[in-house]
């Protein structure tokens, strides 16, 4: 075969990518099920770079050089099972599977050891940037053995975002650390698109701004340290006019948010691992809660209670204070979102061994994904300097960006409880804040319980740490150590 990498399933991700990697000067085998949609492609875009255009999955693998390369870009689950085994019967050892798609990272755990013992490699790439990040660079996470990144890797940075000259490419680690970094990547942007959502529902509720002028807000924060993606395209969805209505188009779309699963797989992950993502629950919870249709038809006219003025909530600050503190408070809290993110993924690379490193993330996250943000070049930063860092939050420049910002996090917050209106991003990050650096928590009284009912044991504080006590609680309340 001629070509260095094949593509199988060409819905517009596997299109794009296909195009991406032929507009880089690759040759690129073309696979689809039906193949109308490959004719489509090369009819379309043919010209854009060398197509092989294959029909039946033996004709697309001995289209690929060797060691073959073949992405598979279909449906996450039993599309991609089936795929995978057509490939394999038909490559040789050594050759390269690659599954670009969602894939939840115990399945790709499962395939790459699978493959292995049949002696493929198999990569699970996380890639992020939707369809125009696909076509013109994105950021791309493979995870599997070192050795095929050493053949694929180059394919693969060539077509991704760049940043500084760098690639928004790296090999993140062994088996489904690629997919797993994925998935906590589309955490924090669950988590991001809800602070978002709040900044923006409490100029609504609270400051009675319309859409077009909440557009500008977000224009204007997106020259400063909160310039991202999400911002950017916050201000185009607000300022986008309903063709039908000619009002606002937010104003039209039901207020019922959907997810394909990426997110509750983040936050289902967290808790296997005992790793507090409250933020990213937060968010994975608020778009449930937006999808109670039913329920909430149900709950229309339940009592809010007594509520002060707008005025009165705002203690003497005027409008353009209180939207400064909310800009801060959304800083802060994506802050806090990006922490547990991280301390998701060390939890995650440290139970399987992956050895992730985390500059590497805030590296290949400045371009090219959904998250991308300016301040990821200060998380990168952050990591350099400190690989070890026990929390985003203790990096000298987070330490002092959420101090400085901490007093219009609390305002925000307040008002927006005083006022009814529901900010589970701003608050429970605040509160996560609070938790973390509480002196004392009350565990010590969980913990207590815990003994009363359960003969639990508890930790003294004035022991060693490992050392168990119980008290006899109903034999008289003496102290034994356990
Ligand atoms: C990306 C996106 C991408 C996709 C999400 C959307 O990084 O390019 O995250 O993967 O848009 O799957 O997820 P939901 O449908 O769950 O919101």
């Amino acid at each position: 075969g001629r070509a260095q990498i094949g593509v199988t399933g060409l819905a517009v991700m596997g299109s794009n990518l296909a195009r991406n990697l032929a507009r880089h000067g690759h040759t690129v085998a073309l696979h689809n099920r039906h193949a109308d949609k490959t004719d489509r492609l090369i009819a379309e875009h043919g010209d854009e770079g060398d197509f092989v255009r294959t029909e039946s999955i033996e004709e697309f693998v001995a289209a690929l050089q060797k060691p073959r390369r073949a992405l598979i870009m279909v449906k996450a689950g039993q599309p991609t099972d089936q795929v995978i085994e057509q490939l394999a019967a038909a490559m040789e050892p050594g050759d390269i599977i690659i599954d670009g798609g969602n894939a939840l990272f115990t399945d790709t755990i499962r395939r790459e050891h699978a493959l292995r013992e049949r002696g493929l490699h198999f990569v699970g790439a996380g890639v992020s940037g939707g369809e125009v990040g696909a076509l013109e660079g994105p950021s791309i996470m493979p995870g599997g053995s070192v050795e095929s990144y050493k053949s694929l890797g180059p394919l693969l940075e060539s077509i991704a975002a760049q940043v500084d000259g760098t690639p928004c490419c790296t090999h993140i680690g062994p088996d489904g650390s690629g997919h797993f970094v994925k998935m906590v990547h589309n955490g924090i942007e669950y988590s991001d698109m809800q602070l978002i959502g709040e900044a923006y529902d409490l100029m609504r509720r609270v400051l009675g701004f319309d859409a077009g002028r909440i557009a500008e807000v977000f224009r204007d924060w997106n020259g400063t340290e909160l310039e991202s993606y999400l911002v950017e395209i916050t201000a185009e969805v607000l300022d986008k006019s309903d063709p039908q209505t000619g009002g606002p188009l937010v104003d039209v779309i039901v207020d019922a948010a959907e997810q394909k699963g990426t997110g509750r797989w983040t936050v289902k992950a967290a808790l296997d691992l005992g790793v507090p993502v409250t933020g990213i629950a937060e968010a994975v919870f608020a778009r449930a809660l937006s999808g109670a249709r039913t329920q909430r038809a149900a709950t229309k006219g339940l009592a809010g209670g007594t509520l002060p003025t707008v005025a009165e909530a705002l203690g003497g600050h005027s409008e353009t204070e209180f939207i400064e503190d909310i800009r801060r408070a959304l800083y802060a809290s994506k802050v806090i979102a990006y922490a547990q993110g991280f301390d998701e993924i060390k939890a995650g690379s440290d139970e399987h061994g992956w050895g992730v490193k985390p500059v590497d993330l805030a590296t290949i996250w400045r371009g090219g994904c959904i998250i991308r943000a300016r301040f990821l070049d200060r998380i990168r930063e952050a990591y350099t300097s400190n690989p070890e860092l026990p929390s985003l939050v203790l990096d000298p420049f987070f330490r002092s960006a959420i101090e400085e910002g901490l007093d219009s996090w609390r305002r925000v917050v307040a008002a927006a409880v005083r006022l009814g209106v529901p900010t589970p991003g701003f608050s429970s990050s605040l509160a996560y804040y609070d938790g973390l650096r509480a002196e004392r928590l009350p565990a010590a009284l969980t913990q207590g319980q815990r003994d009363y009912f359960g003969a639990h044991t508890y930790e003294r504080v004035d022991a060693p740490e490992g050392k168990k006590f119980h008290i006899l609680w109903s034999e008289g309340g003496a102290e034994i150590e356990a």
